[in-house]
Formats: structure tokens, sequence, C-alpha cells
């Protein structure tokens, strides 16, 4: 066995923490022979509920998990974390956007990138999933000036298997036969689920599907408004299924992509090959080689409704940045 690895997790008591963490316990992210310790923050009103969770994780006696610290402080919860994965922060309600969030949300992400940039391990890798999150995740990365761009990932991995998911079901196929969606700027309902490069059983969605006018409409809507539907639902954002979001990011970061796909996530939009504007967290196609280097996948044709509509999300994103310009 190798020596462990730090996961810091923030938001420990909350709901989607409490099947991400029981989930990196049992090795299915870094692996079966890859020990974790792990590393939980919380605020301090929460370290009560928070040492039920840890009641729970030591319950479960996962041989992977090798300790368990807790904190209220990000110094000690970020230090030597090889990953983090920023989750704590309010959640919305019924009738909210996400970008309301910001102005309570937002400030936590100035402490967190000052403690990631100051205490953290030198291959820290970051992945944002507190909404909003491509927002939050620009917090952090400016108040961690020593960390490289290439660490940065606010999650949209849920977007793309909710697209995949959708369109899975529309072709009455496997939901593993659908390939190359990609989820384009911001994790909100501007988002561009992109169709047109997408492929079920390896032939292009929309010959499978041949409902254009489903795909612009129906499809794009579910998904950009699935997190409220939830909400809707349930009374409570999703939990669960984002926790597996998070899950499958960090393993597509770390492992190749297969040949010829991609997955989603938002990353700095600097140098990127679409003339989408730079100093942006902005979701792209990306491929990994395994070894850490994920690029955005360049060279793909977008049509004038693609541009139109990554266009949309960018300008959402370039407003949401405007209102965050104290604390970048
Ligand atoms: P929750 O309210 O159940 O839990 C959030 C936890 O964060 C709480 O325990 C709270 O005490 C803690 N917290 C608040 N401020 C903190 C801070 N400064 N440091 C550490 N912990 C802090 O919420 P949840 O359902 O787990 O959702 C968490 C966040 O994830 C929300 O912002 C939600 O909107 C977002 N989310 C994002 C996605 C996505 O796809 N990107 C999906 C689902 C939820
Ligand atoms: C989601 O997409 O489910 C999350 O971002 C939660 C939300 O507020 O929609």
């Amino acid at each position: 066995m190798s020596n462990p690895i730090r996961v810091a997790v923030t938001g420990g008591a909350g709901q989607i923490a409490y099947s991400l963490l029981f989930r990196i316990g049992n090795g299915e992210v870094f692996g079966p022979e890859q020990p974790v310790i792990l590393q939980i923050l919380e605020i301090p009103q929460a370290m009560d509920a928070l040492k039920g969770v840890v009641m729970e994780l030591k319950d479960s006696a996962q041989p992977l998990v090798k300790d368990i610290i807790t904190s209220d402080d990000p110094n000690v919860a970020f230090k030597d974390a090889n990953w983090a994965i920023l989750v704590g922060g309010k959640p919305r309600g019924p009738g909210m956007v996400r970008a309301d969030l910001i102005a309570a949300n937002g400030p936590i992400f100035v402490d967190q990138g000052k403690a990631i940039n100051d205490h953290a391990a030198d291959d820290v890798r970051v992945v944002v999933v507190a909404n909003p999150c491509n927002s939050n995740c620009l917090v952090a990365k400016a108040n961690a000036p020593d960390v490289p761009a290439d660490r940065w990932f606010a999650m949209t991995r849920l977007d793309e298997n909710r697209a995949k998911s959708q369109l899975a079901d529309k072709a009455g196929v496997d939901v593993t036969e659908v390939t190359n969606v990609g989820i384009w700027g911001n994790h909100s309902a501007t988002q561009f689920p992109n169709f047109e490069h997408a492929k079920i059983g390896g032939k292009p969605a929309e010959e499978v599907i041949n409902d254009r006018e489903w795909l612009e409409g129906e499809f794009i809507t579910t998904v950009q408004k699935r997190g409220a539907a939830i909400i809707q639902a349930r009374g409570k954002s999703s939990a669960a299924s984002a926790a597996n979001a998070a899950l499958d990011t960090i393993r597509s970061i770390i492992t190749p992509t297969p040949e010829g796909d991609w997955f989603s996530a938002a990353i700095p939009s600097d140098g990127n090959p679409y003339g989408i504007e730079d100093g942006l967290m902005y979701s792209f196609p990306l491929r990994s080689d395994g070894n850490g280097n994920v690029e955005i996948v360049a060279g793909l044709d977008l049509t004038d409704y693609a541009v139109t509509k990554a266009k949309a999300t960018e300008e959402e994103l370039k407003g949401e940045r405007e209102a965050i310009t104290d604390l970048l």
C-alpha cells in the first residue's frame, strides 16, 4: 500500500458530505490500494453535528481511512492536503437562483483560498462544489496565487451526468452508450449542454434521436433546471447525485480519458481555444492523460447556434465576476 493521501472536505456536516466522505473512505475514487486521511472542515456551529458524522465514519471501519481530522480552522483542515473538495456553503432554497448565493458564499472562498495557498500540499487539486461553484472557485483561485492554474476545477459533472441520462432515456438505451456530452459555461440555467457533438452508441445523438426541437427545447431546459426541479420535489437540493458527480470529477481527472471521449468541468478560461474571455471559470469538454494533465478538447466545430449558447453563458459568468470584484 502507498502512503496515505490527504483529502480535505469542507461542509462535512452537510448533506453532500454525508455521502461523499463515506464513498471516499471506501476507495471508489482513489482506488482500493490508496489509503486516505480525511481532513474535514466545518463552521463552529456545526462541529457538534460533525462529531456524529465522525462517529459514523469510525463505525464504518473502512480499512483505507487512516485518520480523520476535524477542524473549524481552514489552516488546519487544508494542511498538506493533496485534494480539497469545497462543498461547504449555503444551498439555495425554492425560488432562488444559484447566483443569489454569491453574497453569502463568495466570501468563504477568500479565506479558504488563502489557507489552501499557504498550507496545502504542493500537488493540491481543488474541486469546488458549493454554489455558485464557478464564481466561488474563481474567488478561491484568486486568493491562492501560488497554486498553479491547472489545479482548479468547479463542478459541472452533475450537469453532464444529467444530460447523458436524459439522452439515454430519450433514445431508449443504456446510459453507458452516451458519450461526448460537453457542458459549456456556468453551472446555472444558462449552461449549454452541447448535444451537437454527443454520440449515442457511437453515432451522432442528433441522428439517433432525430428530434432537434426536443434537443433544443425540453432537453436543454431539463438539464438547466434539474437542480431547481429537485429542490421543488425534495424540499432540499441534490445531495447523493452531487456527491456522485464530485467523485466522478476526481476520477476523470486522475484517470486517462477513454479514446475519443471527454468529460466536463469548469477550469480557468485563460488561453482557451474557443474565444471565451480569459479570467473566468468556464466549463469545457476536457481530456486527462491520467497524470494530472487536463486539457480542453480543441478543434471542435461550433455551429452558430452553439456559439450563441456558449456566449450567453460566458456573459452570465462575466456578470457574476463583476459582482465579486472585491473578493478577487
Ligand atoms: P448543506 O447545507 O446540507 O451543507 C453545507 C454545510 O456547509 C453545512 O454543514 C454548513 O455548516 C457548512 N458550511 C457553511 N459554511 C462553511 C464554511 N465557511 N466552511 C466549512 N463549512 C461550511 O448543503 P449541501 O446540500 O451539502 O450543499 C452544499 C453546497 O453545494 C451548496 O452551496 C449547494 O448549492 C452546492 N451544490 C452544488 C452542486 C453542483 O453541481 N455544483 C450540486 C449540489 C449542491
Ligand atoms: C444542483 O444542480 O442540483 C445544485 O447546483 C443545487 C442547486 O441549487 O440546484
